[in-house]
């Protein structure tokens, strides 16, 4: 994601020289005191497919995404950005659960890109990050995914290049049950954005302005947000102030509209697609009905409002009154809000700067929440322990984890087969939503499944998985300025 050394340039030309041969080890160009990465499992190794095969691949369903540059309309403001398809958000991906994607991506951008499928526990050469996974698809050129979505549930998708994701470039990814258990009438999928590109800047731009760190914000496009604070994420809620946020790409002034039937029972689809906002997000007159976070489920539980961190899903069921309502995802600590309409019946809509009440009801906490009994990962100690430290400031702007900046030669070591345990210490001042490829994890605490979780400033979430995924894997801030200055690491399945 983040610039490529050129060691790790030359690692990647010798990957592809041995793409399709099997198990082909990834020859290290030099050693390092860190880690050799001939000891890992490469993305296209024998070890991938044999987990691969054990997903029992099913009915293969074919897509195509078109990365585009041009104009889009987010409601009577028009800006150019890139998007799948042209539309924003791009079209929802739906397949049934142990099908297969063979999504074919034509990179129409004028630079390098790739798709990650965030969440899904695919093989590991889908799992779209160059160089380590794949060569990046260049300009004008086509790569095709191929893999098994194990698992339902409520995913997305966006690229792992620089910072794209903070343009238009993520679409919903929806894997159904085959055997669903909820009952309802319908499903609204709501994506959450914060909104820069085409408007006065590019995420590129705000990228090069906050690595200044604060000594250069004077002489920047003032693109940095000083002071916004939110008691739920801890204190300091974001670093980039943002002139829109948006519902499925809509502002507030011209917003998304669901319209639907009083009485009716509403599956929402919440995904935060924003790159430095936590929203919280209220439907007016309505009790939501939590039923699953990060594509997991959980034992339901109702609540008004929820605050979900970036790359963060939130399922929810919602009986819909009559009339029209507003939701409303408040830009946590920003004095800010995306907006859009719930229509069952007639009368006036609300104002875009209404503040539904459940806004401040209950918002329903990780330790409130328990897995579903299908989702609980069965008792066990772990075996190898991990503790990510979560390092850096806003001042010099050198997120990092243990105390580095990314490096992609640097492995955690894992082994197939392990009970793994992540301590994720947060020593810094500020919130960050991490997020690990490849696998759902539990928290230690209470055995909630997760792929992305925040960890509050000062804190430790202490999380475990089962290592059963094996290849190299990102594990990440998905607040995508840090993750670009250096707030990612990956972990490495032992050979
Ligand atoms: Cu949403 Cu590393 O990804
Ligand atoms: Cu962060």
């Amino acid at each position: 994601m983040r610039t490529v050394s050129r060691r790790s340039l030359l690692r990647a030309g010798l990957t592809v020289a041995g793409l399709g041969a099997g198990a082909v080890a990834f020859a290290a160009c030099e050693r390092d005191d860190q880690s050799d990465a001939t000891q890992f499992v490469h993305p296209d190794g024998a070890e991938v497919n044999a987990a691969e095969a054990l997903r029992k691949p099913g009915v293969v369903r074919d897509v195509t995404l078109r990365a585009v540059a041009g104009p889009v309309d987010l409601g009577g403001v028009t800006v150019n950005t890139w998007t799948y398809g042209g539309g924003l958000p791009g079209s929802a991906i739906r397949l049934k659960a142990g099908e297969v994607l063979r999504a074919s991506v034509h990179n129409g951008l004028p630079t390098d890109t790739s798709v990650h499928w965030h969440g899904v526990a695919l093989r590991n050469n889908a799992d779209g990050v160059p160089p380590m996974t794949q060569q990046p698809i260049a300009a004008g050129s086509q790569f095709r995914y191929q893999f098994t979505a194990p698992d339902p549930g409520t995913y997305w998708l966006h690229p792992h290049v620089g910072p794209q994701l903070d343009r238009g470039l993520y679409a919903p990814l929806i894997v159904e049950d085959p055997a669903e258990p909820l009952s309802y009438d319908d499903e609204w999928v709501v994506v959450l954005d914060d909104w820069i590109d085409g408007v006065g800047g590019t995420p590129d731009e705000v990228l090069a302005e906050l690595r200044q760190g604060m000594g250069g914000m004077h002489g920047g496009g003032g693109h940095m947000m000083m002071g916004a604070t939110s008691a739920l994420l801890g204190g300091d809620a974001g670093d980039v102030a943002y002139p829109h946020y948006l519902v499925n790409g809509r502002l507030p002034s011209a917003p998304a509209v669901y319209q639907g039937r009083a009485g009716s029972r509403l599956r929402l689809r919440l995904i935060n697609a924003g790159s430095d906002t936590a929203f919280r997000v209220a439907l007016g007159g309505h009790v939501m009905r939590v039923t699953h976070t990060d594509g997991f489920p959980v034992e339901p539980i109702d609540t008004d409002a929820l605050l979900i961190g970036m790359g963060e899903r939130y399922d929810a069921l919602v009986t819909l009154a009559d009339g029209v309502f507003p939701l409303v995802a408040v830009a946590e600590g920003k004095d800010a809000a995306a907006f859009a309409l719930v229509r069952t019946g007639s009368g006036s809509a609300p104002a875009p700067v209404v503040r539904p009440k459940e806004l401040n009801g209950r918002i329903v906490a990780y330790r409130q929440l328990r897995p579903a009994e299908a989702a609980r990962l069965p008792g066990r100690e772990p075996t190898r322990n991990v503790v990510l430290k979560l390092t850096g400031g806003m001042m010099a702007y050198d997120w990092g984890i243990n105390g580095k900046p990314f490096d992609p030669d640097h492995f955690e070591a894992i082994r197939a087969g392990e009970r793994v345990q992540i301590d994720l210490v947060n020593t810094t001042t500020m919130w960050h939503p991490m997020h690990l490829h490849g696998h759902t994890f539990a928290l230690e605490s209470n055995g909630l499944r997760k792929d992305t979780a925040i960890v509050l400033p000062g804190q430790k979430l202490r999380v475990v998985f089962d290592a059963d995924n094996p290849g190299v894997w990102m594990i990440h801030c998905h607040n995508i300025y840090h993750a670009e200055s250096g707030m990612m690491t990956q972990l490495g399945y032992l050979r």
